[in-house]
């Protein structure tokens, strides 16, 4: 239940007029407080203190108010009745689906093949899976997308580097047969991943090279068999490679793959169409789309589609994607999830979409996310010097938490101290906002304390013990509550307004922060509401229980949503 809602709708109701709800940080005199006589009495040329008095009797009158009064120069405050909070709290993790569900195509990950995953594609990877869970959790139909780079020009760079290693291998040979078994030819996943970086740092150096990659990659695209089938023995191993870390982050699987490589299917598709609108144009050898409006005042280069060596691009297969979607899914939105130094190429990409009237401009949309720098407030780099690899990171932040296990005396199995450098690692990548930089520290994250996530497995964990030494209890129907239970209460009465405001807003970093501030006030609750002690009646100790359970409800909802595991003991 959204409380906020609810009571802000009801009033606005009862006084048939629409005025804000404030929610104060010291609740002494109520849980939310309205200026709704202040705003009337401005209408009506009447003295808001006056009209207050006035319409404080009707207020009275809503069945979830247990007092209300007049305060300063018209304000009103209401307390609400502990029965009703207690009554509400009980689905307090249900969430209302949307009223209208849309149908979201989400485009994030962005791996590549023959590339390591790098620092870079760790923020895609973490908040795309969490913006994901969360449009689920609100009712849309959610599709993700992992617009996987495996047809461009890496492509043939990775070819020709093979070719530079293997040059008597049969794929490279005139008389190359399609049909023969070329199960012999393997290569190993780590090697794979260093083709890329490699062929292309040699080909700046050697334009020859380079030359003969661009030849292989609009052969490749245009079916040469030995090329091909090279392409196929190493693709299969690049996948696995990423479902490894897909399976290691604990993020849902992808529902399409369409990549570059099967969204060039539909090149010809595409082409007719430009081509009908007058929209491709000859440049130096290259086809382009012309995306420059009058009133540009920054530079708007034109949308390569097919290259001079007659490839097609990166920003041609990302047309050709929309085509597909628009074509299967229908989507109301897609949303795109990259680095925010791609967001000239989704500016094109989004004005191409216009001019085809595939797509109108407010139902595309780019989230450019910030870098990750190091302590030097530099992009992150491993001590050598090089830009950190996705499991390198992992390792790192798994060290860090083995040794903080260690340090505070503890014994945990392998796949606990794992679950939790995965919540450190995730929780403090979601508590950022998304499209700022943040500074990356493997060694602060993984504390047990403060705004991390250790911290909020901590909570989870506790709360779990707590129910599991108790055993059987009711919950109770009638209560009088505690302030740190009426303070948990409420704030586990905003979870619905949380997931909905962080959705809308693309804000991941809301749910860890609300999730952080609620772990607070759980152990807050805790510390001041002793449980199982034996001086507790049983009824007290039934209404504290329930408040355990229904906080532990909140809680397993935002930590899936977070896609985090809860331990079984820390
Ligand atoms: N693979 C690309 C890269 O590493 C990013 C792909 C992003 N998604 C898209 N539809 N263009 O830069």
């Amino acid at each position: 239940m959204n409380l906020y809602k609810y009571i802000s709708d009801e009033l606005n109701k009862k006084l048939g007029f629409n005025a804000k709800l404030e929610t104060p940080r010291n609740r002494e005199f109520g849980d939310f407080s309205t200026n709704a006589a202040m705003v009337m009495a401005k209408s009506m040329g009447k003295n808001p203190r006056d009209l207050a008095n006035e319409i404080l009797p009707k207020i009275k009158e809503l069945d979830f108010v247990s007092s209300a009064s007049v305060a300063g120069p018209g304000f009103i405050n209401i307390t609400v009745k502990d029965d009703f909070l207690w009554n509400a709290t009980k689905t307090a993790a249900t969430i209302t689906p949307a009223e209208k569900p849309l149908i979201i195509d989400m485009d994030y990950g962005a791996y590549n093949v023959a590339k390591s995953l790098h620092i870079g594609h760790m923020r895609t990877s973490i908040v795309g899976d969490v913006l994901y869970r969360l449009g689920r959790a609100l009712g849309h139909k959610m599709i993700s997308y992992n617009h996987i780079g495996d047809w461009g020009r890496p492509m043939g760079l990775v070819i020709a580097w093979i070719e530079k290693l293997h040059p008597d291998w049969p794929f490279f040979q005139d008389n190359f047969d399609p049909k023969g078994d070329y199960s012999k030819y393997t290569i190993d996943p780590h090697e794979l991943d260093t083709y890329y970086p490699k062929s292309s740092s040699y080909a700046k150096e050697n334009d020859e090279f380079m030359l003969h990659a661009q030849v292989i990659t609009a052969e490749l695209q245009h079916g040469h068999p030995g090329y091909t089938a090279l392409y196929n023995i190493f693709l299969p191993i690049a996948l696995a490679s990423m479902d490894r870390t897909i399976k290691s982050l604990n993020i849902v699987p992808f529902d399409n793959d369409l990549g570059e490589r099967n969204a060039a299917k539909y090149t010809k598709s595409v082409e007719e169409m430009l081509r009908e609108k007058n929209l491709l144009e000859q440049s130096d050898g290259a086809e382009v789309v012309v995306v420059k409006r009058k009133d540009d005042n920054k530079p708007m280069p034109p949308v390569m589609f097919y290259n001079s060596r007659g490839a097609v691009t990166y920003d041609a297969t990302d047309i050709m994607a929309l085509y597909y979607r628009k074509k299967t899914d229908n989507p109301d939105k897609v949303i795109y999830l990259t680095d925010k130094r791609q967001s000239l190429h989704f500016e094109q990409l989004f004005r191409v979409a216009e001019l085809l009237n595939m797509f109108p401009a407010d139902a595309l949309e780019h989230i450019g996310y910030g870098t990750l720098n190091g302590a030097d407030n530099k992009p992150f780099k491993t001590r050598d010097g090089n830009v950190a690899e996705l499991n390198d990171i992992i390792e790192m932040v798994q060290s860090a938490a083995r040794d903080r296990v260690t340090e505070s005396g503890k014994e945990l199995d392998q796949e606990t101290i794992d679950s939790i450098a995965l919540a450190a690692l995730k929780f403090n990548d979601l508590s950022h906002d998304l499209r700022a930089d943040y500074i990356f520290e493997p060694s602060q994250i993984t504390s047990f304390e403060g705004r991390t996530g250790p911290y909020i497995l901590y909570t989870a964990v506790r709360l779990k013990s707590i129910l599991k030494r108790a055993g059987e209890f009711n919950i109770p129907t009638n209560v009088t509550l505690e302030p740190d239970e009426r303070n948990l209460l409420m704030a586990l009465l905003d979870f619905e307004r949380i997931i909905y405001t962080a959705f809308d807003n693309r804000a991941t970093d809301l749910v860890a922060n609300y999730t952080y501030d609620l772990c607070q006030l759980i152990n807050t609750f805790y510390h001041n509401c002793p449980i199982l002690r034996d001086d507790i009646t049983p009824d007290v100790r039934a209404t504290r229980l329930s408040v355990v359970k229904m906080s532990l409800n909140v809680l397993e909802r935002l930590l899936d949503i977070m896609g985090l595991k809860i331990p079984n003991e820390m």
